[in-house]
């Protein structure tokens, strides 16, 4: 099996760190990508990591790792609350995935308590800032080494 690890990111995580500060930190998106190369480069991991403000790119980034990799991180942002075609291609990927978010969805706004990608996730991760993210890693490397 790979030991390769897709994390995807979704609409304006772009602009972590210059974006509502209070809420989501001054990480940057360059910094949580250092944060996860040192990581997983520790727990002898490969990554892959993407961002993009357009939902086809998030669903083709998932039908490739459908071929390549033994695991998806995936922040789907605000498609994390609308995107019934980000849940299908997640659906169509027979490897764990972990949805993360840096702020507590619960905590917040009624319409971000639902999250379609949740209905598939086999962790989430909500408000831990962007140590959600090497957390995620950690538990994926977990599982990794549990099924060799
Ligand atoms: C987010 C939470 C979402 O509700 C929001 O739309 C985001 C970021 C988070 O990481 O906390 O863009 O996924």
């Amino acid at each position: 099996m790979s030991r390769l690890i897709f994390v995807l990111n979704g609409p304006n995580l772009n602009l972590l760190g210059k974006r509502q500060p209070h809420i989501y930190g001054r990480d940057t998106l360059a910094d949580v990508e250092a944060q996860c190369r040192s990581e997983a480069g520790g727990l002898g991991i490969d990554i892959r990591f993407h961002q993009s403000n357009r939902e086809y790119e998030i669903i083709d980034w998932i039908h490739e790792a459908r071929e390549t990799a033994s695991g998806i991180i995936i922040n789907p942002a605000a498609f994390s609350h609308t995107s019934v075609a980000i849940l299908d291609a997640l659906n169509a990927f027979d490897q764990p995935v972990i949805e993360v978010h840096i702020s507590n969805i619960h905590k917040r706004e009624a319409f971000r308590h639902h999250s379609y990608v949740s209905t598939r996730a086999d962790g989430v991760i909500a408000g831990f800032g962007t140590q959600g993210y090497t957390l995620a890693l950690r538990r994926l490397a977990r599982l990794l080494d549990a099924a060799t």
